[in-house]
């Protein structure tokens, strides 16, 4: 592969705050970005002082941002519950248990409908500028539906996420224990080979504190990381058990106590916020000034899910931040690159750095802040994964 110059970009956000102006997100005007012959960044600076390359790109002055780490969707499903939003929008309350109307459409599904959702998803993500997506079973909820989703994802992503502990399936509803004892055993001999990490829905309706626990520390044990559901319905014990486990991230973190901030702050544990989920079923937002406000590490994700949160769009998530939760269109970009890193524990992604992988989105825009001052435009006019564009087909 021969080095290509990526030239004329008007404004560079490299994530690296030594590779730019100083600024958190590492600000480069008038730059330009060089990447080598394996799709890592070689250089970057000012296009004044560009080496030669073997190719040249024009940006033609539009922002260079890198590519959007969407750490937490659920991709693998079958069915439809538009009808079960539309009863939302008319004042009827989000419950976990609808879940179970996707497991049943899944399950029923043949692989070849499962691909053919899954790819239309992730085809749509890097349409709108997402590079590396986070995916996690749990419409399966048997042995063998859960490693069927865990091997289908691997197909799309390395970021595959065993969430068998997602809700009580119908078949159980009498006896939890023993699907408890289902998931830590056969259910986690067969996934954990699919998987990276170990996800459990903490939260009343869904698995208390000690059969979390179980789950994660079963996980934990076959050397799967960890990341939970927590305090997304209502406070509870799922960001301290997050936190005392040292999960990679705590998700959703809608109801959180001072004593949950304060585990966060002192933690390696990302606080993941999902404002997709509050606007689709018009609930508070979380409290992002008072994490950040605190030295929480905030990441941003979709939450991509036919439930609770249909959208597959990282620039949405970006436009609420920043409209809805306060955050500052600078804090709202680098939690959704850099923390959705920081959230998979990934260094070589999220940044446009030397020797980070070249991922990254062209923006038809001047500035990133356009990316929340123009909500709902497709803004996003190519995007490069190792260094190569992809084709941005709506369908693939
Ligand atoms: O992250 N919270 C649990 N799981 C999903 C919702 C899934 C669904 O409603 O189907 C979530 O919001
Ligand atoms: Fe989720």
């Amino acid at each position: 592969m021969p080095t290509t110059l990526l030239d004329g970009i008007g404004l560079l956000v490299t994530g690296g705050p030594e590779h730019g102006d100083g600024s958190p997100l590492g600000e480069i005007p008038d730059a330009g970005l060089v990447v080598d012959a394996r799709g890592l960044v070689a250089w970057v600076g000012p296009s004044a002082r560009a080496p030669a390359a073997d190719t040249r790109v024009d940006a033609a002055g539009r922002c260079v941002i890198p590519g959007f780490v969407d750490s937490h969707a659920h991709l693998v499903f079958a069915g439809d519950r538009s009808a079960e939003f539309a009863a939302r929008m008319a004042g009827r309350p989000y419950e976990a248990g609808g879940i179970r109307t996707t497991v049943a459409a899944t399950r029923a599904a043949p692989d070849d409908v499962l691909i053919a959702n899954l790819a239309r998803l992730v085809a749509e993500m890097r349409r709108q500028g997402t590079t590396t997506v986070e995916i996690k079973s749990g419409y399966g909820l048997t042995v063998h539906d859960e490693a069927r989703a865990l091997a289908l994802a691997g197909q799309v992503t390395d970021e595959t996420t065993f969430l068998g502990a997602h809700v009580v399936p119908s078949e159980f509803a009498s006896r939890p224990d023993d699907y408890v004892d289902l998931v830590v055993g056969e259910m986690l001999d067969a996934c954990a080979p699919h998987a990276r990490w170990v996800d459990v829905f903490c939260e009343r309706g869904a698995f208390g504190a000690d059969a979390a626990r179980t789950v994660l520390t079963a996980g934990l044990e076959r050397g799967l990381g960890a990341r939970v559901h927590a305090n997304q319905l209502g406070p509870g014990p799922g960001v301290q058990l997050a936190c005392e486990l040292d999960a990679a991230s705590a998700d959703h973190c809608t109801h959180l106590s001072d004593d949950d901030i304060a585990a966060l702050a002192g933690s390696d544990t990302v606080a993941t916020l999902l404002p997709g989920v509050e606007f689709s079923t018009r609930s508070p937002y979380p409290d992002a000034r008072r994490l950040l406000d605190a030295g929480v590490t905030v990441a941003l994700a979709t939450d991509c899910n036919p439930g609770s949160c249909f959208t597959s769009s990282m620039p949405f998530c970006v436009a609420l931040a920043v409209r809805e939760m306060r955050m500052t269109p600078a804090e709202a970009l680098w939690a959704a690159t850099l923390g959705g890193a920081s959230a998979l524990r990934r260094a070589d992604i999220g940044r446009l750095v030397p020797g980070a992988r070249a991922d990254l989105a062209v923006l038809d825009a001047p500035s990133y802040v356009h990316l929340a001052y123009r909500p709902g435009v497709p803004l996003i006019a190519a995007v490069w994964r190792r260094g190569r564009p992809e084709p941005l087909a709506w369908q693939s």
